[in-house]
């Protein structure tokens, strides 16, 4: 089984888009994709995914795939990548994360797929090569991609990202303990990179200044992270959020389940990943804490991820 993993955003999505700093973290949980070879006489001389739990198919025929083109243009890239191998496989996925939530879905669906059809014909490629194809696949869906989240779909870890330089790995003193909620509604990361693209052309010295502060939140989270500031990190993740809601990120639920999460003892909170819907993110610093913020969260009918990261 290939696998690919979710990621949640610590600090600095949109501005990484910019050229700022990001910092990120892998999930356990992401996609899982198997592939298996279709041969005999009714085999279809396509690639197919079927995805599950969305219930969800696609395939490389010319018909297209009703409301699921950009799925169907994304599995043709990965396809396109095999270009002299007229072999077809079955792709089988399972998603661990839910969809337009900001937990790098489509990125960690992107690596597992790619991942299953060089497994499925024994082949072993470095790490890198898979995150250059899967940001080919992340262009079908989002236009513009920074690449962070299929850097984090593809190396796993917490690390620092910016766009166009090597990944710097980020080793917390402490374990990081994070609560991340569903607000209920998705987003498209497409729309919200574009919002926020249109207004720095409208008005580039606020949003150029605002990625500037986010650059320098980033920068201070890292080495609250490194030292064990967790009081410091929690305080930057709130400064992160109240930025990203000048950009017109957040949403009244967002703010509502953000005002939860630091009611009940969170050390900061923030939206996390595209914003206009998706999840949020708390970050807490005891089992007891993380209890109170989930409980707080449950509360307002908000589905819970448990996160964590090694010391
Ligand atoms: C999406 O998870 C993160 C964004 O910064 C977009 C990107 O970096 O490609 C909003």
């Amino acid at each position: 089984m290939a696998f690919g993993h979710g990621k949640v955003i610590l600090l600095g999505e949109h501005s990484v888009v910019h050229g700022r700093p990001a910092l990120a973290l892998a999930v356990e949980r992401g996609a899982e994709v198997t592939a298996t070879a279709v041969t005999g006489a009714t085999a279809r001389a396509v690639t197919t995914l079927h995805i599950e739990p969305w219930n969800v198919d696609v395939d490389t025929g010319d018909e297209p795939n009703l409301g699921r083109e950009p799925l169907q243009q994304a599995l043709k890239v990965a396809r396109a990548f095999y270009e002299d191998d007229a072999r077809e496989f079955a792709l089988q996925a399972t998603m661990r994360v839910p969809s337009g939530a900001g937990m790098g879905s489509s990125a960690a669906l992107g690596v597992a797929v790619l991942r299953a059809l060089d497994d499925a014909r024994g082949i072993t490629r470095p790490e890198q090569e898979i995150y250059e194809r899967s940001l080919d696949w992340e262009r079908v869906f989002h236009g513009n991609p920074s690449g962070v989240d299929n850097a984090m779909a593809t190396y796993g870890g917490m690390a620092l990202f910016t766009k166009g330089s090597p990944l710097t790995r980020v080793v917390p003193r402490h374990k990081v303990s994070l609560v991340v909620a569903y607000s209920g509604s998705s987003s498209s990361t497409k729309l919200m990179v574009d919002s926020v693209a249109r207004q720095l052309a409208k008005e580039p010295v606020r949003m150029n200044k605002a990625f500037d502060a986010i650059a320098a939140i980033v920068r201070n989270g890292q080495l609250a992270l490194e030292t064990g500031d967790f009081a410091g990190l929690g305080q930057l993740l709130t400064l992160n959020h109240k930025l990203l809601s000048g950009m017109m990120l957040s949403t009244d639920v967002l703010e509502e389940m953000i005002a939860a999460a630091l009611a009940a003892g969170a050390l900061g909170a923030k939206v996390t990943g595209a914003g206009g819907g998706g999840c949020m993110v708390a970050l807490v610093d005891s089992p007891e804490a993380r209890a109170a913020v989930s409980a707080a969260l449950q509360q307002l009918g908000k589905t819970v991820y448990d996160v964590e990261s090694g010391a």
